[in-house]
């Protein structure tokens, strides 16, 4: 039976890595893998995660399974920080953790189509895995552009999909850091779509897996809280394995915003069961470690501060992009400087981006979107050049 099965082509991202860590050349450029990197090209564990999972070492005295929701403790100490005090929408919002935001994108696409979603309108390009997960769960894709040619957000777009949805339709959305394009809504745009959400009765599903690496972690919960205060239900998939460096433990959390508070449990019921039949719980330690950091108030300052500083030198690196956007004039690098978290997309044929990899040895996803982290102080001019010699013709 199973000589049967076609091969798969690999995973693109993972083929680049391979080829990246088999270059010899000293001075070779990774700006593929979507990870944070700090001015010196690692990938550490945050100092507060380090703590709080040597307390979890010290303190912790069952590994006992906990149930297809995970550490409920986790799941609400995140609350705050991405719905923010409305107490309106708070009553309406219950959530269970999940294997990663991969987890809870997951999960609310198979509870969308559980519930009659046959469809869901998705900006494009996306991240590769948002078509992939539908494609699995058996839900038609209906894809619009997600940016303008100017490296702003298409709102015109993202509107007409929200107007023409049928009945049976939903929306997802990147609540902020957009990957690939780091093309985020303004606010003025997310008052716009929240209103248009709410006038023809479409279904959001939000996706936040880089929230605190744009603007801040207020300033980039401005969409989901926007949406979230005007339509009557939501679903928000979240990810910490960005902003707490938890990448590998695979933490998330899956959010339902019911229209009526007596509605939650018997709609987490049926995410429960499906999470049951999937990966039946949750891995508890990355949650438990961000559990600990966000019980903590000491912690819960180191935490912030190391998200401030990731956020900060992901914006010097893009400030130092768009400063040379005359150095290399067909690439609208001056764009970069509006858009926000680890990614970008250049708009560079296959063709350069060979060139960039063979003659330069530096990576970069066939797309054209770069690791904005990947660059530092010591290889931003290099790169800048190599852009500006392949793009000269
Ligand atoms: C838009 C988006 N959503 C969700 C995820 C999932 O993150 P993870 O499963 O690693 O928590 C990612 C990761 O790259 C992402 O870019």
């Amino acid at each position: 039976m199973l000589d049967r099965l076609e091969p798969q082509a690999p995973d693109a991202l993972l083929a680049l890595i391979k080829m990246y860590a088999q270059d010899p050349r000293e001075d070779k450029i990774d700006l593929g893998v979507g990870v944070y990197r700090t001015n010196d090209g690692a990938t550490p564990v945050f100092r507060a995660i380090k703590q709080a999972e040597q307390r979890l070492v010290d303190t912790q005295d069952s590994k006992s399974y906990l149930g297809p929701e995970g550490d409920k403790q986790f799941v609400d100490a995140l609350k705050p920080y991405i719905f923010g005090s409305d107490k309106g929408t708070n009553d309406r919002i219950e959530g269970m953790q999940t294997p990663g935001g991969t987890g809870a994108v997951r999960l609310a696409v198979a509870l969308a189509q559980q519930a009659g979603i046959e469809r869901i309108h998705m900006g494009v390009p996306s991240w590769p895995n948002h078509a992939q997960i539908l494609g699995d769960v058996g839900v038609e894709t209906a894809p619009f552009d997600h940016a303008s040619k100017d490296g702003s957000a298409d709102l015109a777009a993202v509107l007409d999909a929200i107007a023409n949805a049928r009945e049976t339709d939903a929306i997802l959305l990147h609540g902020c850091c957009h990957n690939p394009t780091g093309v985020d809504y303004t606010n003025e745009q997310w008052d716009a779509i929240a209103q248009a959400l709410t006038d023809h009765g479409v279904l959001p599903i939000i996706d936040v897996a880089y929230q605190g690496l744009g603007h801040g972690l207020e300033e980039d919960a401005y969409g989901v809280r926007r949406v979230l205060a005007s339509v009557p239900e939501a679903l928000v998939a979240y990810s910490c394995d960005k902003n707490f460096g938890l990448y590998r433990d695979r933490v998330g959390a899956f959010y339902i915003m019911a229209a009526k508070p007596d509605q939650i449990e018997a709609i987490l019921s049926n995410a429960n069961a499906l999470a049951r039949a999937n990966w039946s719980m949750p891995p508890d330690h990355g949650g438990a470690a961000v559990r600990t950091v966000l019980h903590d108030d000491e912690l819960t300052a180191a935490w912030l501060a190391e998200v401030e500083d990731m956020r900060t030198r992901m914006r010097k690196v893009r400030n130092r992009l768009a400063a040379a956007d005359s150095e290399v004039p067909s690439l609208n690098l001056a764009a970069l400087a509006e858009q926000n978290g680890l990614f970008a997309v250049l708009a560079l044929s296959k063709d350069q981006i060979a060139q960039l990899r063979e003659d330069h040895g530096i990576y970069m996803a066939g797309s054209g979107r770069i690791n904005v982290a990947g660059l530092h102080e010591g290889n931003t001019d290099r790169f800048i050049a190599a852009l500006a010699e392949v793009t000269r013709d």
